[in-house]
């Protein structure tokens, strides 16, 4: 079961309203989407990358009829599947699903003997691949920037080793190898930062993120609200820079256009929400100890026309689409 984080505050954000059509772009086990159904007499159109959440859609398409809609792609292309809509609110609930952390056989989690794969699509290079390919310096940048790992240079040198035995294939045989390198200390398991860190490469997870909101901005109407409910501190910058600098005139110029003329041209195309970000109910984290990191931020859509898209709020780190993968 996936427990929908921070509903009553995403709720409280999205106000469901009859007829209005919102964009579920992160559906996982349809937590938020069914309970906007059964909130309003809305449409949710729901979005997904994992060919998983199948059966789950055709449930609520069987109870919801012609109100709810499933289009099995990553949200990153919303602006090209969803062209000429009408939409009235964007949800991102951004990361892993509990379902997919807990299949053992998807191999996202080091506490689960399994293929080391991770990938949302079940398409394209896997985890094993990228240990198994990349050199130590890629490994390392991953660890660092993805993982925030200190020892990043250490657990990659480990790997190293580790695959002049043989391929590395399954979960706990690199859960063990992390292990060795940086042994224990600490509540966290030790492999955890290097577990994310790959997991984000292999899904490009920040590449998504902000081509997402990118892709929201495009096609939100005006009055339109775009929430979006993070995990962990790599993903709440970008979102937090994305609306900051669409909603905030900029306090000075830049070396291409002089002050005057950039603040002059300035247009916003959100209005935040609130300036820090929502976060769960002090209830919540007792109830379910997966929600302590969630953030959630929000912002209205206006009507003026958006930014050109630069991905200068990325961070300079491998992406999984710049590497020729052998398999
Ligand atoms: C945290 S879960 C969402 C749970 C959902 N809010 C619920 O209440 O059941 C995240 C889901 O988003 C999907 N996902 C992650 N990144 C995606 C992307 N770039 N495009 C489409 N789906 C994505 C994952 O496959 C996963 O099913």
């Amino acid at each position: 079961m996936h427990y929908p984080v921070m509903l009553p505050e995403v709720l409280a954000a999205l106000s469901p309203t009859g007829g209005q059509v919102y964009v579920d772009g992160t559906f996982g086990n349809g937590g938020y989407t069914e309970n906007f159904l059964k909130a309003a007499s809305c449409n949710v159109i729901g979005l997904d990358q994992d060919p998983n959440v199948l059966p789950r859609t055709e449930e609520l398409s069987n109870t919801y009829g012609t109100r709810f809609r499933f289009i099995q792609t990553p949200f990153s292309k919303m602006s090209e599947v969803l062209a000429g809509e009408e939409i009235d609110a964007i949800i991102l609930d951004i990361g892993v699903s509990s379902m997919q952390l807990d299949q053992a056989e998807r191999g996202f989690s080091f506490m689960r003997a399994g293929p080391l794969d991770m990938r949302m699509q079940q398409a394209g290079p896997s985890a094993a691949d990228a240990v198994n390919e990349l050199s130590i310096a890629d490994l390392t940048r991953i660890f660092k920037v993805y993982g925030e790992e200190r020892r990043a240079r250490r657990a990659a040198q480990f790997i190293e080793r580790a695959r002049e035995q043989g391929v590395i294939t399954t979960t706990d045989q690199l859960a063990g190898i992390i292990e060795s390198a940086l042994g224990r200390s600490g509540k966290n398991h030790p492999a955890t930062r290097v577990f994310q860190a790959l997991r984000i490469f292999i899904n490009d997870e920040l590449g998504e993120l902000y081509r997402g909101l990118c892709a929201a901005e495009e096609i939100l109407k005006p009055g339109g609200r775009l929430i979006v409910v993070s995990f962990h501190s790599l993903e709440d910058r970008i979102v937090k820079k994305f609306l900051r600098r669409r909603s905030e005139r900029p306090a000075g110029g830049s070396r291409y256009m002089p002050v005057e003329l950039e603040v002059a041209a300035f247009e916003p195309s959100f209005t935040l929400q609130s300036r820090s970000a929502v976060m769960p109910s002090d209830q919540e984290i007792k109830d379910n100890a997966r929600s302590r990191s969630a953030r959630m931020r929000w912002a209205v859509r206006s009507d003026a026309p958006g930014f050109d898209n630069d991905e200068s709020l990325l961070l300079n780190a491998p992406r999984v689409h710049d590497y020729k993968w052998a398999a």
